[in-house]
């Protein structure tokens, strides 16, 4: 039996894992950080800074696996988000405090497409957290989406078409649900150790999902 710790789970794909996985019967934590809007209805959030150590290790409990789902954009900058503190900094307390915990044995990273070969500070950042999760020594799966489609979420215009005629699969923008049924299907078989799935390879989970 897997369950997942869910970070990020209350972002447009963390939304549509959760939904997933209660559909299909699969055992989750969902975190969410403390927010002054009030207490979370899901009774099984974990609410804490993930800066919190204690109460983190706390929260991963008998947790399989980490979901690492957390990140921001320029947009969000002004509220106090930023690529250091989202991005990198979250997965850095993810990754240690799943190291510490014993029980962890696979960390999922929803990375971007592009992280590979970094331009500019948001795939800068998307490489750090990567390397961070190699270094982790924990077994480790590394999607690397391109642009979202779905809650809200449109690719640039164009995009789809210009990706298709190029034959460039890892530019083609992808549904919040089709990903999200893909991280479920490796979360929950323990599947893709070791990976770093972008272009065909994602695309491959994708169809299987
Ligand atoms: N959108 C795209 O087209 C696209 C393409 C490729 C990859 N990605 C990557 O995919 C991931 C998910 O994207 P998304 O669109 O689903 O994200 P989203 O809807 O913007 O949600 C971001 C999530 O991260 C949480 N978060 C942000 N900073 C945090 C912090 N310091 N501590 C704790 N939680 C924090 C947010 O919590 P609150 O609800 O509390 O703010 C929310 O749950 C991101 O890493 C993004 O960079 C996105």
């Amino acid at each position: 039996m897997r369950k997942l710790f869910i970070a990020g789970s209350t972002g447009v794909t963390g939304r549509a894992l959760t939904g997933l996985a209660d559909q299909r019967g699969v055992s989750i934590i969902p975190h969410v950080r403390p927010r002054p809007r009030g207490a979370p209805t899901d009774p099984r959030a974990a609410v804490l800074d993930l800066s919190d150590e204690p109460a983190l290790a706390a929260a991963l409990g008998d947790a399989t696996t980490v979901v690492q789902l957390i990140g921001t954009t320029r947009k969000r900058f002004a509220s106090g988000d930023t690529y250091e503190t989202s991005d990198i900094a979250t997965t850095r307390q993810l990754a240690a405090a799943a190291g510490r915990a014993g029980t962890i044995d696979h960390f999922v990273l929803l990375s971007s497409t592009g992280a590979g070969r970094p331009v500019g500070a948001y795939l800068r950042a998307k490489a750090t957290a990567e390397l961070v999760v190699r270094q982790s020594g924990l077994p480790f799966t590394i999607f690397r989406p391109s642009a979202f489609v779905g809650e809200g979420r449109r690719p640039p215009p164009g995009a789809a078409t210009l990706a298709r005629l190029l034959g460039l699969r890892k530019l083609q923008p992808i549904g919040v649900d089709e990903l999200a049924a893909a991280i479920l299907l490796v979360a929950g078989e323990r599947s893709h150790l070791g990976e770093v799935l972008e272009g065909d390879s994602l695309w491959a989970v994708v169809g299987a999902a």
